[in-house]
């Protein structure tokens, strides 16, 4: 039971970043130098997945070019003798795995872009990320660690994290019994609770394995919070049919949504980075202490 597919929610409008995001993707930020949409890719491939599935718009043609070849390029850092950064380039997409685009021409929530990927999806599981939600690998990256999950269950599976109780407003939120640790049976799921209605501080975060059973389930969602299609109301009523699970992974997850959580990925991932990283360390420290 291998998943081969993944979906990228790729539409939104990224209105949290403009102006930045006026002409550009926002998903085409970088986290020190890639943009976030080529971890997201990353990630389903470390999980096996081979065929990438975005869901876009019209404004989102650089994620098409970003994995697109560019042979003129590649020939110039060839010829320049630019091995490190020719490889950079070629492992943006690595041999043997495909991009499927469809276009998202109405934007009606998280719920009605994943319908949009019925047509490449087919009838098999397949993963979904949100390229958003940046997770830095804990033991291994967690679309592989939520794939484990699923081959030991055979049934959908939902990235969950505690997060504080009065951001809940935020995050889908579940109600789930433990069946063996951070694997839980999901009772109840609901988007975007207020805190005085959220049934626990457990919040999906963007990684799902679904059960093509949900297109079907979507055709029949309403609009939901804030005027949308849900993903989450679809899962809620998959869960009358078909167990899913929550699973609590390891890692770190920044919400690069927001400003905070973008320049909190940059700062952490900078201080990781191979050719940097220890440079940027010494300047954090010195310009820490100078700080009041
Ligand atoms: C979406 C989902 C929500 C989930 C969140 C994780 O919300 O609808 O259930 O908790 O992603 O990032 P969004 O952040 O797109 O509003």
């Amino acid at each position: 039971m291998q998943i081969r597919k993944a979906v990228f929610p790729v539409a939104g409008l990224g209105t949290r970043f403009l102006p930045a995001t006026k002409a550009s993707a926002k998903e085409i930020l970088p986290v020190v130098d890639k943009p976030l949409v080529q971890y997201a890719v990353k990630e389903a491939i470390a999980a096996g997945a081979e065929e990438m599935v975005f869901i876009t718009s019209h404004t989102k043609n650089s994620i098409m070019d970003h994995f697109d070849r560019d042979y003129e390029l590649e020939s110039v850092l060839e010829a320049d003798g630019k091995q490190e950064l020719l490889t950079a380039v070629k492992d943006v997409l690595p041999d043997g795995i495909n991009c499927v685009y469809i276009r998202q021409a109405e934007q009606k929530g998280l719920g009605h872009a994943i319908r949009c990927a019925l047509p490449a999806v087919g009838d098999q599981d397949f993963t979904v990320i949100l390229a958003d939600d940046l997770i830095a690998n804990g033991f291994q990256p967690v679309t592989a660690q939520m794939h484990r999950v699923y081959q030991g269950y055979g049934t959908s599976v939902v990235a969950v994290q505690r997060v504080p109780e009065s951001e809940t407003h935020k995050y889908g939120i579940v109600q789930a019994r433990e069946i063996e640790p951070g694997v839980s049976e999901i009772e109840k799921i609901v988007e975007k609770p207020d805190p005085s209605e959220a049934p626990s501080n457990l919040a999906v975060v963007g990684r799902y394995i679904l059960s093509p059973r949900i297109f079907r389930l979507l055709d029949k969602t309403g609009f939901g919070a804030g005027g949308e299609i849900q993903l989450t109301d679809a899962i809620h009523t998959l869960m009358s049919e078909q167990t899913v699970l929550a699973y609590e992974f390891e890692g770190v997850r920044y919400d690069c949504g927001s400003k905070l959580g973008y320049l909190q990925a940059n700062v952490e991932m900078g201080l990781h980075h191979p050719e940097i990283g220890d440079e940027f360390r010494n300047y954090l420290k010195d310009f820490a202490s100078n700080l009041d």
